[in-house]
Parts: C-alpha cells; structure tokens; sequence
C-alpha cells in the first residue's frame, strides 16, 4: 500500500514537470514580433520607429541587425515583420 502511495506521487511529480516544462519553452516559442523587438533592439541603442524606414530600407536592417543582435532566424523574421507590418 505504501509503495502504491509513493509510485502515485512519483507519477505526480513526473507530470508536474512535463507540463510546466512545456509550458515554458512555448512561452519562448510565443513570442511576438514586437515584444521580440523591445526585447532585442533596444540593448545597444534607440531603435527608430517602423515608420522611420521602408519595407525595403527594413529587410537590410534586419539582416544586419540579426548579426549585431544574435537572433535566430525566426526572431528576426519576426520583428522584420512586425517592423515592416505596423505603423
Ligand atoms: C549588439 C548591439 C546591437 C543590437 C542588439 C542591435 N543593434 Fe541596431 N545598431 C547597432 C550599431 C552599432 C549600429 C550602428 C552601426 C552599424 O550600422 O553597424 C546600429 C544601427 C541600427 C540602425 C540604423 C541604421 C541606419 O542606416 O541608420 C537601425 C535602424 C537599427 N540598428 C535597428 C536595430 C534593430 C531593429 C535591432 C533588433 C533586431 C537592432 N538594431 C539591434 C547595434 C545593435
């Protein structure tokens, strides 16, 4: 009987952990273009607004701000979005 108690807790425990485990990476994973930007762009300096430059002007940036910044491909292709996207 004992036994059965602690395999119940044990499997608990487990399950707990898968699932605050999975919902912290799609917290990460989550992320929107803007957050991603507030979070990334301003480290180094102001970033201009999205109305400061072209769509074009933009996908020229971003390329060379994924460098500066270390973004993966897709933080990048999310804040060039949301860049180009929003006024
Ligand atoms: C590690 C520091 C760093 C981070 C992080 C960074 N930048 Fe920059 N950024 C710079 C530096 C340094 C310059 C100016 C020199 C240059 O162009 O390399 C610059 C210049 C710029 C400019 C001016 C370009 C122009 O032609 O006037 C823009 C716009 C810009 N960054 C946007 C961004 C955006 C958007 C992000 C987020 C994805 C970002 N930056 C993240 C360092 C950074």
């Amino acid at each position: 009987m004992k036994r059965n108690i602690l395999i119940i807790a044990f499997a608990m425990i487990l399950t707990m952990g898968i699932v605050i485990t999975s919902c912290v990476s799609a917290k990460v994973a989550d992320k929107n273009g803007s957050q991603l930007w507030a979070q990334n762009c301003m480290r180094c300096h102001n970033s201009p607004p999205s109305s400061a430059f072209t769509n074009t002007q933009w996908s020229v940036i971003s390329s060379h701000m994924r460098q500066r910044a270390m973004l993966t491909e897709v933080e990048s292709k999310k804040i060039l979005e949301f860049l180009q996207g929003g006024d």
